[in-house]
């Protein structure tokens, strides 16, 4: 089941986060400041009655455009579908909203990530040097939501 997160599911968010991305995980205090501003974005994915994954997606001021700031699936669920789930949710969502286009950065070597994204329409649009600091490339990805 997707839904929306509730802020009595940060604590399980900041721990299924770590488990998910165990170098990268958002610090807590920063998971609690983007659900205070994104909350309704904020989607959970639960599983057995376990928190199993999450998406964050996020709106420019103008509104065209968001950009994923997380997307994960607990490791011992992967490859059920759940990640797939997660962000047509999420694109439902936006263009019920009427963003035009999504925008995210992944690791080049993240072949998993890189298969979702593009399977459901994203391309490739940059690939950007040192973008979270030095060492740490990105290639940026686009999906136009405008048809
Ligand atoms: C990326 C991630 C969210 C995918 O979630 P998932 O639930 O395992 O993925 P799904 O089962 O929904 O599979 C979706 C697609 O991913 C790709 N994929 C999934 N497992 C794969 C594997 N082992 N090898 C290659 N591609 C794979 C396929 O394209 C798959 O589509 P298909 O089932 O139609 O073939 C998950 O692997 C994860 O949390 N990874 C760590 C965090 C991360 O990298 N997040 C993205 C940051 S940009």
């Amino acid at each position: 089941m997707i839904r929306v997160a509730g802020e009595s599911d940060l604590v399980q968010l900041s721990r299924i986060d770590h488990e998910i991305f165990p170098h990268d995980a958002y610090p807590f205090f920063v998971l609690r400041q983007l659900f205070e501003v994104h909350g309704e974005r904020f989607l959970v994915l639960d599983c057995d009655s376990r928190m199993s994954g999450y998406s964050l997606l996020a709106t420019t001021p103008d509104g065209k455009q968001s950009w994923v700031l997380g997307l994960g699936v607990v490791p011992h669920a992967r490859g059920v579908g759940h990640g797939r789930r997660l962000m047509v949710e999420s694109l439902d969502r936006l263009s019920a909203d009427r963003v035009a286009e999504v925008r995210l950065s992944v690791e080049p070597g993240n072949a998993v990530a890189l298969n979702l994204y593009e399977s459901l329409g994203f391309s490739r649009v940059d690939h950007r040097p040192d973008y979270f600091g030095a060492g740490s490339d990105r290639l940026i990805l686009r999906l136009s939501l405008s048809g």
